[in-house]
């Protein structure tokens, strides 16, 4: 049953058919961009949000003063499809999603999409590139990118008037290419991926060029992301790259509370599921020192998953938290990661109901 009314828009199809070169490796997709067959798309302007459309093309048409171009009006979100166990094609809480592209419209000040608008295209898009969501057993699941712009032109610095919502696919593997094995994290004091009481709470593009330069250094010197610090007064953790922190600590879940950082949808399913298992669930702040006594960590995200992290370190000080002692995931992540994958391949009951079939493909 959706949870949303029926939208009044029909489709308008502008179509080109792009055959598969050659069958993808699923088993060994990486985190990248592979084109698919349609796009989906649809604008806003004289107040309204138009037909939705749907595009074989990868490429847009843009006014060269739009404001996502000079001011950074873009938001996007990141979520996915999955093939289960029983054939049947899954996304994993689609309405999270819809919500958490409205709270960051309004951060910037964008025209917000409607949240079954945002449903519609999304399962519309999923529904389109049908061929390219990987089969049940290969690890991967097809990526579902939304992404809006301010499109109309300005000079001066306020929001546009008109704005373009675009829903892309990619099939895609895992996002650390060591998959589901610890690795090394590094706390670097340098660089901030927003302000205290800026855009880190919403999924704005900005706050991922800020974080570019320490993303490229910290993989230079062979960590997988970069752990930031609050950035009022580092003194506790915040996030990892692009994806929550957590840790366990003598059996609990623990994870930062903050107002810079993205309310993960991942570490909330990850949260509940902790709690069904009987685990404690603690979110609060959590000092920098406090990485000394931890048993495990992860970085959680729809693209990361719970990705187990084995050491880190304060590049800025020389200390080094060993946190999988053995080099193995710990228990409790290892646990919570197949709960999490359970649901979303449909092996393990959907009891929050976190799940929306795509019927008919
Ligand atoms: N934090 C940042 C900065 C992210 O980019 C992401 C990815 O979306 C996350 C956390 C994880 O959020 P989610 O679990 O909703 O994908
Ligand atoms: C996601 O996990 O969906 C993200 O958006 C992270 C991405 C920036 C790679």
């Amino acid at each position: 049953m959706s949870k949303f009314p029926i939208l009044a828009q029909s489709f308008q199809f502008v179509i080109a058919y792009k055959p598969m070169d050659k069958e993808l490796d699923w088993s060994n997709l990486s985190f990248g961009y592979i084109p698919t067959d349609y796009n989906v798309r649809c604008r806003y302007s004289n107040g309204r949000w138009g037909e939705i459309e749907v595009s074989s093309s990868e490429i847009i048409n843009m006014h060269i003063a739009a404001t996502s171009l000079h001011y950074g009006q873009e938001i996007f979100e990141g979520l996915k499809a999955f093939r289960g166990k029983d054939g049947k094609v899954r996304i994993f809480r689609l309405e999270e999603n819809a919500a958490r592209i409205r709270s960051s419209a309004e951060g910037i000040k964008m025209q917000p999409v409607p949240e079954e608008l945002f449903r519609k295209m999304v399962i519309e898009a999923v529904r389109l590139n049908a061929r390219f969501i990987p089969p049940y057993g290969s690890g991967a699941s097809l990526y579902i990118r939304p992404l809006e712009i301010g499109t109309s032109a300005q000079i001066g610095v306020k929001p546009s008037e008109e704005y373009l919502f675009i829903v892309l696919v990619t099939p895609v593997g895992p996002y650390f290419k060591e998959g589901f094995k610890p690795t090394n994290i590094c706390i670097m004091r340098e660089f901030d991926r927003v302000a205290p009481k800026g855009t880190g709470r919403w999924k704005v593009g900005g706050n991922y060029a800020a974080s570019l330069e320490a993303g490229e250094r910290a993989h230079k010197e062979g960590y997988s992301a970069v752990l930031y610090l609050d950035p009022k007064e580092k003194k506790y953790i915040d996030e990892c790259g692009p994806a929550n922190f957590f840790a366990v600590k003598n059996g609990k879940y623990i994870t930062p509370a903050s107002e810079s950082i993205l309310p993960s949808i991942t570490n909330k399913s990850l949260m509940t599921l902790a709690r069904d298992m009987g685990i404690e669930v603690e979110e609060r702040h959590i000092p920098i020192e406090e990485l000394a006594e931890i048993d495990e960590a992860g970085a959680c995200g729809t693209a990361a998953v719970a990705s187990p992290v084995a050491e880190i370190h304060d590049l800025d000080n020389g200390t080094k938290y060993i946190v999988a002692k053995d080099g193995q995931p710990g228990p409790i992540t290892t646990a919570l990661y197949n709960k999490l994958r359970g649901v979303q391949l449909g092996e393990e009951p959907d009891i929050h109901n976190w799940n929306t079939i795509v019927e008919g493909i």
